[in-house]
């Protein structure tokens, strides 16, 4: 399979990170298959693939008449046997091993069997992934940044079994995408999220233990080391909930304590403040 004749790619999962992926092949030129199990979120994700395009049209990134013509290439389905058609498949289903590995499973079954099968996991082994299809050579983790049409990042994470050919025509899908992938090898959090979580664990402590405020280990990483957002507006964005579970995976993967996730962590998560999604974090957010 060349790079040349991907026309067709299929997304799994019309979540946060699906719609955003969708959206960006659409915007180069892809007809895209985005797959969700109820009509109900594929609606949400083209009102939000709308929206987004819309901020693109403002800020001239698109042209006024480019909306409809990248709406129109991404075909909504429930039906996941339509991905059949597809030259490429992307999977951005919620971040559980169980269903991972029986959409990776299914999709295996579906796709023509030269076709590549990325995973969008931000924690989980790629290499487990691959092992759990018939294309372990053609497995790969595509990880997009949040939000997807925004953020030049792809980590290009290489399974155990991942074959230079796939590789290879990942990294140079991204750049067609207009992105800067960036290779890595599979290891427990890749290299974003072994380096981001530490910190924001860090930050979390350092409020725990009375140091400082959340204001103020933000405003010292803002102001003092660049930093866009503070590690603990950072971690509302994500979801402390998010965050816990990829410091487990750390934890786990690695067997080393240095990876333990603050217990005033666990305990926020534990009374539901997982930040801008529930409108309390580190701050308060309105609902
Ligand atoms: N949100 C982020 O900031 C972020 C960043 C990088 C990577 N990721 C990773 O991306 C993946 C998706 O995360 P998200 O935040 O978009 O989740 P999400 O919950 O917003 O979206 C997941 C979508 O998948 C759908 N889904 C569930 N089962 C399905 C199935 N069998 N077939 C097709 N669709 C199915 C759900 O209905 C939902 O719409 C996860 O692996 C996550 O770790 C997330």
């Amino acid at each position: 399979m060349t790079i040349e004749s991907i026309r067709t790619v299929a997304v799994l999962g019309a979540g946060t990170m699906g719609n955003g992926i969708a959206h960006v092949f659409a915007r180069r030129g892809y007809i895209v298959i985005l797959r969700d199990v109820e009509e109900s979120f594929l609606v949400r994700a083209r009102q939000t693939i709308g929206q987004n395009l819309d901020r693109e049209v403002k800020k001239a990134k698109i042209e006024e008449g480019d909306k409809p013509k990248i709406l129109a290439r991404i075909q909504m389905t429930t039906d996941f046997s339509q991905i059949a058609r597809a030259d490429f498949a992307v999977e951005a289903v919620p971040e559980r091993l169980d269903l991972k590995l029986s959409v990776l499973r299914e999709a295996d079954k579906l796709l023509r069997p030269e076709v590549v099968l990325a995973s969008n996991t931000s924690s989980i082994s790629v290499t487990t992934l691959a092992a759990a299809t018939g294309r372990p050579d053609r497995v790969i983790g595509m990880h997009f940044m949040n939000p997807v049409p925004v953020m030049a990042l792809v980590e290009v994470i290489r399974a155990l079994q991942t074959s230079d050919e796939t590789f290879h025509m990942t990294m140079a899908l991204c750049e067609r995408l207009e992105k800067k992938p960036v290779a890595v090898n599979d290891a427990p959090g890749f290299v974003s999220n072994r380096v981001l979580l530490p910190m924001i664990n860090e930050a979390a402590f350092a409020v725990m233990e009375g140091v400082a405020t959340a204001e103020a280990v933000d405003a010292v990483m803002k102001l003092g080391m660049n930093h866009p957002m503070g590690p603990l507006e950072l971690a509302d964005f994500i979801g402390l909930d998010v965050c816990v579970n990829i410091l487990d995976v750390l934890y786990e993967g690695f067997g080393d304590p240095k990876y333990r996730a603050c217990p005033q962590l666990r305990k926020m998560v534990a009374a539901g403040w997982l930040g801008r999604k529930t409108g309390r974090g580190f701050y308060g957010y309105a609902k």
